[in-house]
């Protein structure tokens, strides 16, 4: 890969400067990526009372959506951009005014206390940033309700890629919400070009769960999946 497509993807992970607004832009207007956040908004089945969570909110679509459908709950979220938080907050003004949505600069890595538990989570092409998924899953789950519903949404965007890739990212994100105490992990497919979407669901069962003892032993299938995506590296 060469030096400046690099650096542009790296963008993705934390927009910032010139080439940040350029990626932000493109996450605006590419239609895989409006997409993409309103499937995963649609999938979650966001009802008017719930609090809902997104991690890496990039420029604030999916909030936005969030926010329309929660209108009695409230909407937060979490990025380390300061550029996509500016940018975050300005798309989501009114709802911020009337504190409904409440959007904070922040890695995943180190959750901030919101003052309420989530009833929906997601997190559309964040994944594959996180250096330690099942960590930051667990400390996801610790901030939501019984019976809360996570989604993770991975379309990969390197050249080539194919529905493998997809199917790989899917594997992963599913073997990371197991690890993290998730119940009911499944995925589905989100069909869209030029590769599918993958999104990995998983619950918060009603009482605390552990997963089996004979999982616990297994070794993590999750560091030993290659993600159809640069990314830990920037
Ligand atoms: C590829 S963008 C996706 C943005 C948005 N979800 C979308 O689909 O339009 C990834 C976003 O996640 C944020 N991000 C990545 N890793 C993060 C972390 N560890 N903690 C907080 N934010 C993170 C980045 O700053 C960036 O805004």
């Amino acid at each position: 890969m060469s030096g400046i497509r690099d650096a542009m993807v790296c963008q993705f992970g934390k927009p910032r400067g010139l080439l940040g607004r350029i990626a932000s832009l493109i996450m605006q207007v590419r239609p895989s990526n409006r997409k993409r956040n309103l499937r995963t908004v649609d999938v979650v089945d966001i009802r008017p009372e719930d609090n809902v969570l997104e991690l890496g909110f990039g420029p604030g679509i999916a909030v936005a959506e969030a926010a329309r459908r929660a209108s009695a709950g409230k909407v937060c979220g979490i990025d380390r951009s300061e550029l996509m938080l500016e940018q975050a907050r300005r798309r989501n003004r009114k709802a911020v005014d009337a504190g409904r949505v409440d959007l904070r600069l922040g890695a995943v890595e180190r959750l901030p206390e919101f003052g309420v538990h989530f009833d929906k989570v997601f997190a559309v092409n964040v994944f594959m940033f996180w250096e330690d998924p099942i960590a930051v899953l667990r400390g996801v789950r610790g901030q939501m309700s019984a019976g809360g519903t996570i989604a993770l949404t991975l379309q990969p965007r390197s050249k080539g890629a194919t529905n493998d890739d997809s199917r790989a990212a899917a594997s992963a994100m599913e073997a990371a919400l197991r690890e993290a105490g998730f119940a009911n992990v499944r995925s589905t497919m989100f069909e869209m070009a030029p590769v599918s979407a993958a999104c990995a669901l998983g619950e918060v069962a009603a009482a605390p769960a552990t997963a089996p003892r004979a999982l616990q032993a297994m070794p993590s299938p999750v560091a030993s999946v290659v993600l159809p995506f640069p990314s830990r590296s920037c």
